[in-house]
């Protein structure tokens, strides 16, 4: 009844029309529109005359009947159009179709029904919410699809089917939460896809497997986080890929391997730290990549970009913390021919960068905080004799030392030619680290120190305990007693690197980067955050084992006059990409116990994490070593000391573990001797008497001695090897004494 309705209103208005208008043009023309032949660009641009009826922006809520059936462009973009009948069933023509910016909720209300010669079709800024599936699949002539900017959450495995022509889709602004690969299936041809600004959860393998001739794909303001390796696998000719505004804080550099023919990347607005070593390597297209307008980007390190033959234009403008440009960041990429570099927070670009780009043409580098201190052998890179352009000279100034402030840098470097300044203090970047820093214990923690100086500067480190760390201090081998001098490591780059934090590691580090010109130091007060430690960590009474490389900690959770139980955990390595590694297999592990009276080793099984070592001597230092080998021929090792109680606290604390009281004991010395210990070194000496009685039959007739266990029950004990070596020579047969019933006692 509607339909009538309106059809009703309209044919009054055409009968109108035809009266003024029609008459005149020979052919019909709905009222306010505009019927002429205009230009016409086919997606591959090629020209041709176009019937045009131009409705645009007339709040038109129906389309207008009786428009001409050899109409081939039809626009009706902002009118107040939600559904159309059958108004357009007759244009058999149509090449054209705007309807973007109008009402439509269903893409069935847009009565796409005939239009088989129809090849593009606007309908962004819709309100559609759906495609289900089949909904376009007469518009089989179909090449530019424009679907962006409406509501749609969910569309169908087949809605696009039919569309085998498409070249052109853009999804982009919906609010879909996942890519569907089956939906590409039915595009076969497309080259061109924008699905950005929608909500996607993230994005999975093989997305966009069926798209073999996708050349551009734009995925900004998705808010990814990471994107998974094989998500572009398939996409055999894509060039140019978009991450503008996303949430990287990595170059997802191995899903980018998988496109063999990328040439333009664009990675602008992104919150990437810093472009790390093998980030941008052998990508052998690669002409053009941005990275702006990054508020975090702070270096471009060591080996950032390598191997990139085709490289021609690098932008990495407005990144208002960008103050670090390794020396070395740039190799094998001789065919530069632009480098936009400004509004960053540069003082000093190193020369080895000038001189990897032998085809640099232009450059730019104003708005930086140029150091012009150093820059007189800068004359032939940057002088006006300079054959490289220096963009925006004139706003290129120095911004130190104060006698030039103010002074373009051209001009400075001109003048300066024969000066004799050709070196600088090491200045170490503000953004390197903050004045303080939180950090979880057991975490690793990477301080950068960036520093630029002329020549190259160097670096030590000083530790809250004092300590001086530099790239020669070696870390101690872990012999069996160097706990204390662990954990610090200095990388080359000068970044000082500590593998897990514990709360004594709290405190003042300082930087220092010096040359032959002076030094520069920067602080960074750390502060260790317990706060993720497990109760029993939390209690105080823990003394910490670490291995210097490794992640395996061994701790003592609860300490008593007689027993002691340890624990052990793996805190997984987490490379500075950020990327926590697998957990490695462990496949044995063996826990060594020693103090100056004994010694002895024992196989533990791997999946038991807490072990009670009971029966030991009070006020005794022992020592116990965890160490555990996985599948890949890894070991990890992991020591520490622990001094039993005074037996008089064993009561109280049996009857009370207070925080304080372990705290107290704690905070005196930690070494170890166990009872058991004792009780099995008497053991392996009946046995080397008595060869072939099984420590179990040992334990049985020794029932006045404690029992030593630790508990869970050891699988398999046997000597220690230097310990043997000690007391002579043992029949190898018997070096294992099996006590796999032990756990029986
Ligand atoms: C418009 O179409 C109606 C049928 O839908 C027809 O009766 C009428 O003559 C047409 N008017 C003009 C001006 O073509
Ligand atoms: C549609 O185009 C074809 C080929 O250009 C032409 O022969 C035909 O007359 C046109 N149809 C209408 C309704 O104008
Ligand atoms: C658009 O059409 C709806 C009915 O379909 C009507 O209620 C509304 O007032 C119209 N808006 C304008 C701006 O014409
Ligand atoms: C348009 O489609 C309808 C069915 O939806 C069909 O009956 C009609 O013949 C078609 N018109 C043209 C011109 O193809
Ligand atoms: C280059 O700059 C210097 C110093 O400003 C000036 O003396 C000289 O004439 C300039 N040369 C050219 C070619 O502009
Ligand atoms: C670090 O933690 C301390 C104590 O919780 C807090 O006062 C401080 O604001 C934190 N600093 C930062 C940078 O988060
Ligand atoms: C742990 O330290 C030992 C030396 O005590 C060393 O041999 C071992 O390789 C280290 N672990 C790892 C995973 O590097
Ligand atoms: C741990 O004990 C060993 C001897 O067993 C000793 O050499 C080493 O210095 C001790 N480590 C600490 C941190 O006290
Ligand atoms: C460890 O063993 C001792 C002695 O047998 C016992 O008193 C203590 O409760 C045990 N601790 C745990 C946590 O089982």
């Amino acid at each position: 009844m509607e339909r009538t309705a309106i059809s009703a209103s309209l044919l009054s208005v055409c009968l109108v029309l035809a009266v003024c208008r029609c008459s005149l043009a020979g052919s019909f023309c709905p009222a306010q529109c505009v019927c002429e032949t205009r230009p016409w660009y086919t997606p591959q641009s090629v020209y041709h005359q176009a019937k045009t009826v131009d409705c645009n922006e007339l709040h038109l809520s129906t389309i207008p009947r009786n428009i001409s059936a050899d109409t081939q462009v039809l626009l009706l973009q902002s009118n107040n159009i939600s559904v159309v009948t059958s108004e357009l069933r007759n244009l058999a023509n149509l090449t054209e179709l705007d309807l973007s910016q109008n009402h439509f909720t269903q893409i069935q209300d847009v009565g796409l029904g005939n239009l088989t010669q129809l090849v593009t079709l606007y309908l962004e800024e819709n309100q559609i919410k759906e495609l289900p599936d089949f909904c376009l699949k007469d518009l089989i002539s179909l090449e530019e699809l424009y679907i962006n900017h409406n509501q749609i959450s969910s569309i169908g495995p087949n809605a696009f089917s039919g569309l085998g022509n498409l070249l052109r889709l853009h999804l982009n602004s919906n609010k879909l939460v996942a890519i569907d690969s089956q939906w590409f299936e039915s595009l076969p041809n497309l080259e061109i896809l924008m699905i950005g600004e929608n909500p996607i959860l993230g994005l999975q393998d093989k997305n966009f497997h069926p798209l073999s001739k996708l050349h551009s794909l734009v995925l900004a303001g998705m808010r990814l986080r990471e994107i998974p390796a094989g998500a572009f696998q398939g996409l055999e000719y894509l060039e140019s890929l978009s991450f503008f505004d996303n949430k990287l804080t990595a170059v997802p550099k191995d899903a980018l391997h998988s496109l063999p023919n990328l040439k333009f990347l664009d990675l602008n607005k992104n919150p990437i730290v810093r472009v790390q070593e093998g980030d941008f390597q052998d990508f052998l297209h690669l002409e053009e990549l941005s990275m702006n307008n990054m508020e975090q980007l702070v270096a471009l390190e060591k080996g950032a970009f390598v191997n990139l033959p085709q490289m021609a234009k690098l932008e990495v403008y407005n990144n208002p913390h960008l103050s670090y440009i390794d020396r070395g960041a740039f190799r094998d990429m001789v065919g530069l021919r632009t480098l936009l570099a400004h509004n960053n927070d540069l003082t000093l670009l190193p020369h080895e960068v000038f001189t990897s780009f032998p085809n640099l043409d232009e450059v730019s580098l104003h708005s930086n905080p140029l150091r012009c201190d150093c820059l007189s052998n800068w004359g032939p890179v940057f002088g006006n004799q300079s054959s490289l352009k220096l963009l925006e000279s004139q706003l290129t100034m120095c911004a130190s030392p104060p006698h030039v402030i103010g002074h373009s840098l051209q001009e400075v470097v001109s003048t300066n030619w024969n000066m004799a300044s050709n070196t600088c203090l090491p200045l170490i970047s503000l953004h390197t680290f903050p004045p303080q820093l939180n950090v979880t214990a057991g975490q690793p923690l990477t301080l950068d120190c960036w520093a630029v100086a002329d020549p190259v500067p160097q670096f030590y480190w000083v530790t809250p305990t004092g300590d001086k760390v530099t790239s020669e201090t070696v870390s101690p081998v872990m012999n069996e007693g160097s706990v204390g001098t662990r954990k610090h490591r200095m990388q080359d780059q000068g970044a000082l690197e500590i593998l897990h934090v514990e709360p004594e590691d709290a405190g003042l580090y300082t930087c220092v980067a010096w040359n032959a010109e002076g030094a520069d130091t920067r602080s960074v007060s750390v502060y260790v955050d317990k706060g993720n430690w497990r109760d029993g960590q939390r209690r105080g009474g823990l003394k910490w084992g670490l291995n210097t490389t490794g992640a395996l900690v061994v701790l003592a959770k609860i300490i008593h006059a007689q027993s002691v139980v340890l624990e052990w955990k793996v805190y997984p390595s987490v490379p500075a990409s950020g990327r926590e590694l697998p957990q490695p297999k462990w496949l044995s592990a063996t826990i060594k116990i020693d103090n100056p009276q004994i010694s002895y080793t024992a196989k533990v099984p791997v999946d038991v994490q807490e072990y009670n070592l009971t029966h030991l001597l009070p006020s005794t230092e022992y020592r116990v070593c965890l160490t555990m080998s996985s599948t890949e021929h890894q070991t990890q090792h992991s020591c520490i000391n622990v001094t039993t109680k005074e037996a008089s606290f064993a009561v109280e604390m049996v009857a009370q573990p207070s925080n304080v009281a372990l705290a107290a004991v704690m905070g005196s010395m930690f070494a170890i001797c166990i009872m058991a210990l004792l009780v099995f070194y008497m053991g392996r000496r009946i046995k080397q008497k008595s060869c072939h009685h099984s420590l179990k039959k040992y334990m049985q007739h020794a029932t006045s001695i404690p029992l030593n266990e630790l508990y869970p029950p050891l699988i398999n004990l046997w000597e220690n090897e230097t310990e043997k070596e000690k007391e002579g020579p043992v029949d190898p047969q018997n070096s294992q004494i099996d006590t796999s019933k032990t756990y029986m006692w």
